[in-house]
């Protein structure tokens, strides 16, 4: 099975999860692309619809719905979205679609966390695919200083500007040990918008699509 099919499983398996009058967020990627475009089929459970970027919400308006902002829903009940690693604590990296800021908001504001991945994303340790962290454009230099001081090998990814119109650089050679610290840390470096690990607000449920079908983890 390819890993496309395996996301599109583990998207379907997230939609058991909505009940009628569910508020739902919904995050960035190629596998929440497959969850919007399913998304039709349960169009009348839906109540109210947020998303994480720009290119979701042309892609849920392409689908025929309204998207409301944050601030006019307030908390709401389940955020679905994707990873590009989890940990078995359901302890993200996020941000290889450099949407990891709206995620992170949405995923603070969510009742529950519902994360949808494909097997390869799950790893003993997170680090192996390069951190992302949004940094404001003037504090590109001196964040990038800061991440060689704690051993990573910032790389700028150039040319590309988040919807909230900053930079992104992409840690490489990053060991990340203990997830809950590094986020802490990385979040105190002037300039960090925010960084990719998602371990102070975990996934509560992590649905793993895999060749036997998917497989659900909570912690
Ligand atoms: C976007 C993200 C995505 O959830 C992450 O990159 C996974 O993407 P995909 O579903 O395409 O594998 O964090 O900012």
């Amino acid at each position: 099975m390819d890993a496309s099919e395996k996301k599109r499983n583990a998207a379907k398996a997230a939609m058991e999860f909505i009940q009628p009058g569910t508020s739902l967020g919904v995050g960035t990627g190629s596998t929440v692309n497959l969850l919007i475009e399913m998304l039709p089929e349960i169009r009348d459970k839906i109540d109210k619809l947020v998303s994480s970027s720009k290119a979701s919400t042309a892609l849920l308006k392409e689908n025929g719905f309204e998207v409301s902002t944050l601030n006019e829903i307030g908390d709401y009940d389940i955020y679905i979205d994707g990873a590009d690693e989890s940990n078995k604590r359901l302890q993200l990296v996020k941000g290889g679609g450099g949407a990891l800021t709206r995620e992170k908001v949405l995923a603070a504001a969510a009742r529950r966390f519902i994360c949808i991945v494909d097997d390869t994303k799950l790893v003993g340790m997170l680090g192996s695919f390069p951190l992302p962290i949004e940094v404001l454009p003037m504090a590109q230099e001196l964040v990038s200083r800061q991440m060689l001081k704690m051993r990573g090998q910032p790389i700028w990814r150039e040319g590309f500007v988040t919807d909230n119109g900053n930079h992104i650089l992409d840690i490489h050679d990053l060991q990340i040990s203990n997830p809950l610290e590094m986020e802490a840390r990385i979040n105190r470096i002037p300039g960090v918008v925010t960084v990719g690990i998602f371990a102070h607000r975990a996934a509560d449920i992590l649905l793993i699509g895999g060749d036997d079908g998917v497989r659900e983890m909570r912690i």
